[in-house]
């Protein structure tokens, strides 16, 4: 298969004739990869079994993990849900459409294939103008997951999009480097108290002022014991691997440096080939092994935004080890930490 790549100008109003053959290709079954806010997603008809089917091909994607099912308004939620509870209804209101993922008792109209095969649906309205003409255009809810290779980091290019999928997919549309640079906030709504399954840029304070109280999934927790299973299937995999070991390294500032350059100069010595998560405050404190700077300790924004191009940045240099710096968990904060505490296994050294 061919992979057609379709640059798109990702300022409004989106040039729609650009996107027409890409809604046609979603409505014939097709896989499309499209920029949201968040990261690239791999889209196909939702309500369509066999072309969910292909998503799942296309990534190497177990198949008990579902999709998240992508509407353009809130005309698009009722009919795939059972019923739309209050909370959603104030959650939407608040944060849709944006980097939010509910999850809500399924209507019989969503298909197992993209539901995992759970009673309940993952829905999200993403912002993005290029996302947001592509579903209106298609004219159904389109299911997405990130469009990596399943394993990978999540991409925030098209051309990481094309490193995975090309020849597996059928369109890839290039609207530039996303905005936030992971994935969305996931809110299971299915239980008494809405609880927090993935961290996103919509960070639980937000989620608590909007519904006051928020429980966050135990798995968000730590590393997973034996009989604890997350509620999104998702979160149980090594997900947003790079390559090479990552190990994080936690504590006082000057300590880490410290630490982090020991590490380097052993490693070196092993004959490995060694790289360095740093920040911009801190790039020039590392004097040997691959050094790149995830953008400022100052702005959360930024290392968010940096995260997953970073760890591709390291697969494609070929490293080893990487040693990254750490990050406060809370804000942001909490997803990229969640992010970076899974792709090092939660291999974590703290300095005094
Ligand atoms: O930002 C995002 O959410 C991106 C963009 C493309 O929208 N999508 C994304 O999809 O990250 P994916 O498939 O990589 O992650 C979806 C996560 C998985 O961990 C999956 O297990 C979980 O959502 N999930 C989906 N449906 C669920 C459900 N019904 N119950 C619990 N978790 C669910
Ligand atoms: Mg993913």
């Amino acid at each position: 298969m061919i992979t057609k790549v379709i640059k798109i100008n990702d300022e409004e109003p989106v040039d729609r004739s650009k996107l027409r053959e890409a809604a046609q290709i979603i409505r014939d079954g097709g896989l499309v990869a499209f920029p949201t806010e968040t990261v690239y997603g791999l889209g196909a008809n939702a309500l369509d079994a066999e072309a969910a089917k292909k998503i799942y091909a296309a990534k190497g994607r177990p198949s008990d993990n579902p999709l998240i099912a992508h509407i353009a308004d809130m005309e698009g939620l009722k009919p795939l849900v059972r019923e739309i509870p209050e909370s959603a209804k104030k959650l939407a209101r608040a944060f849709w459409p944006g980097p939010m993922t509910l999850i809500l008792y399924k209507s019989r109209l969503v298909p197992d294939t993209t539901s995992g095969g759970l009673d309940t649906v993952a829905v999200r309205m993403p912002s993005d103008p290029i996302a947001h003409a592509l579903i209106e255009l298609s004219g159904v809810p389109i299911a997405a997951p990130s469009a990596n290779t399943s394993g990978r980091p999540s991409p925030t290019l098209a051309s990481h999009v094309k490193d995975d999928m090309d020849g597996r997919i059928d369109m890839i549309l290039d609207g530039g480097a996303v905005k936030v640079g992971v994935e969305s906030t996931i809110v299971d709504l299915t239980g008494e108290t809405a609880a927090i399954l993935r961290p996103g840029a919509v960070t639980e304070a937000m989620l608590k002022e909007v519904l006051g109280k928020v429980d966050l999934d135990p798995a968000l927790k730590g590393p997973l014991a034996e009989n604890v299973h997350p509620k999104a299937p998702g979160m149980k995999y090594r997900h947003y691997a790079p390559k090479a070991e990552l190990v994080l390294v936690d504590g006082q500032p000057d300590g880490v440096v410290s630490t982090i350059n020991a590490k380097v100069r052993e490693a070196i010595d092993a004959n490995k080939r060694v790289g360095i998560i740093a920040t911009e405050e801190s790039r020039n404190r590392y004097p040997l092994g691959i050094v790149k700077s995830i953008g400022r300790r100052s702005s959360e924004e930024t290392i968010a935004h940096n995260l997953f191009r970073v760890l591709r940045e390291f697969d494609d240099a070929g490293v080893d080890i990487i040693y990254s710096e750490s990050f406060k968990s809370d804000d942001l904060g909490q997803a990229i930490m969640n992010r970076l505490m899974k792709a090092a296994g939660y291999h974590t050294i703290f300095v005094m």
